[in-house]
């Protein structure tokens, strides 16, 4: 009798509040939603295999649903998709090229590794021996950065610290804890890349963060003749180079330095991220370097990444938020989220609008490049990222 009139009660509230579409959690809405259209399951659009960052994206938020929930449908979709891409000896196809060195595929990495724990099947681990065979051959700038790809001649990346390096760390603590160079130089891809995409103080329009990347040898277009550093602060490279530094935080052992160096990193960047939310609306800007600039739009997968991060670094205690600001902000943009990216589509399904398609360092990488990429409806990168969001949101 009680739980008939809770449910009876549930439902008036949810149609008084005209929610009565909207399950009570976000983030199995997103994951469910993203499983039913065949997203991030190893295949490209036309069934064909594929490797890509954006499943492994998604495979990290259905580990973590998985572990909170218990709900094996999760943990089989990982494994559905990750059998996609490899063969049963191990071999990764869908589009790998060792000699591409790219650091995009290896973003699948993670995925290789919570199964080989998992399940201790040999092919998870060849699979994951391959990737790391092509960081120990990867080209890198004189100081040791990782190039993004072989053809990004000298070029480091924000996006590829996310790519790479959260796979290189839990590579070596579960195969070479005591690998002390390998400790070194992770810490090293996220130093370096700080060191030379930071916005010096006392540039025009401020906000303390970091540029998209930066090219060592200064010779592509865009590299500013001081740093050779890109032109902007694109919102969705920022925001995974701040989801790297929480999560490999849980990875690097917290004696190791490294561990101490990164926590410095993100108690830096933590504030700023905050101050460079639009005071209104509560998110940020794609290009937020230029906020409010005419063609400049809030947009969603670096908002969902800075929510994610924020509130994973103060849940964890990596960033300290005394007087509340931080998650009050995060929570701020969670809810601007939600009501105004999340889409209910006829099916039940989830929907997520403003994410922007693409932004690479291949063209100019000018203000007027960022606002002339498109924006795409159910983007998966965005659409992890608000799964990530979700979670954290969830767990507050
Ligand atoms: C697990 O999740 C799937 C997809 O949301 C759902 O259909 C199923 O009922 C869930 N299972 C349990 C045991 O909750
Ligand atoms: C692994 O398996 C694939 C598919 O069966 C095959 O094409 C490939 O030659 C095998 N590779 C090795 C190294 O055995
Ligand atoms: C330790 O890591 C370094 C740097 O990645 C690598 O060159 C070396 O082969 C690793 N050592 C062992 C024993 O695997
Ligand atoms: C500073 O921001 C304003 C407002 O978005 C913009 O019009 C201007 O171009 C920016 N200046 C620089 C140097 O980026
Ligand atoms: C940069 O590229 C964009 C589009 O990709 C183009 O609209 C713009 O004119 C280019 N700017 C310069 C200075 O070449």
């Amino acid at each position: 009798m009680a739980r008939v009139t809770a449910l009876i009660v549930s439902f008036l509230l949810a149609a008084a509040t005209g929610a009565s579409a909207r399950p009570s959690s976000y983030a199995v809405w997103a994951a469910d939603s993203a499983i039913k259209r065949g997203q991030g399951n190893g295949l490209d659009s036309t069934g064909k295999a594929s490797v890509s960052y954006e499943h492994g994206e998604l495979q990290w938020g259905l580990r973590l649903l998985y572990e909170k929930t218990g709900n094996k449908t999760y943990y089989n979709y990982i494994v559905t998709g990750a059998n996609n891409i490899v063969y049963d000896n191990g071999t990764v196809h869908g589009g790998y090229t060792l000699t591409d060195f790219s650091l995009d595929p290896i973003r699948t990495g993670p995925t290789f590794l919570y199964l080989y724990q998992q399940t201790k099947q040999t092919k998870w681990k060849t699979a994951a021996d391959t990737y790391r065979k092509q960081l120990d051959g990867h080209p890198r700038t004189t100081e040791g950065q990782f190039w993004h790809k072989l053809r990004y001649f000298n070029q480091g990346w924000l996006d590829g610290i996310y790519m790479g390096d959260i796979f290189y760390a839990q590579y070596t603590k579960d195969f070479q804890v005591t690998n002390t160079s390998a400790w070194v130089d992770i810490t090293s891809q996220f130093n370096l890349i700080y060191k030379n995409t930071l916005q010096a103080s006392g540039s025009s329009n401020y906000t303390g963060l970091l540029y998209h990347g930066y090219d060592f040898s200064h010779t592509a277009v865009w590299a500013s003749s001081d740093r050779g550093h890109s032109p902007e602060i694109w919102d969705r490279a920022l925001g995974w180079y701040a989801m790297a530094l929480v999560d490999v935080l849980d990875i690097i052992p917290s004696s190791n330095t490294g561990h101490s160096t990164i926590i410095n990193i993100l108690r830096t960047l933590a504030p700023r991220i905050r101050d460079a939310a639009d005071p209104n609306t509560g998110v940020w800007w794609l290009v937020m370097t230029q906020p409010g600039r005419a063609k400049n739009y809030f947009e969603s997968s670096g908002s969902a990444m800075f929510v994610y991060s924020l509130l994973k670094g103060v849940r964890l205690g990596y960033v300290q938020d005394p007087d509340g600001s931080i998650v009050k902000a995060a929570v701020k943009a969670y809810k601007y989220m939600v009501s105004n990216w999340v889409v209910t589509n006829s099916d039940g399904t989830m929907g997520w609008t403003n994410t922007v398609e693409v932004g690479s360092l291949s063209g100019n990488g000018t203000f007027d490049y960022y606002v002339s990429v498109g924006t795409i409806l159910n983007d998966l990168k965005g659409l992890s990222a608000f799964l990530l969001a979700s979670i954290e949101y969830e767990n507050l």
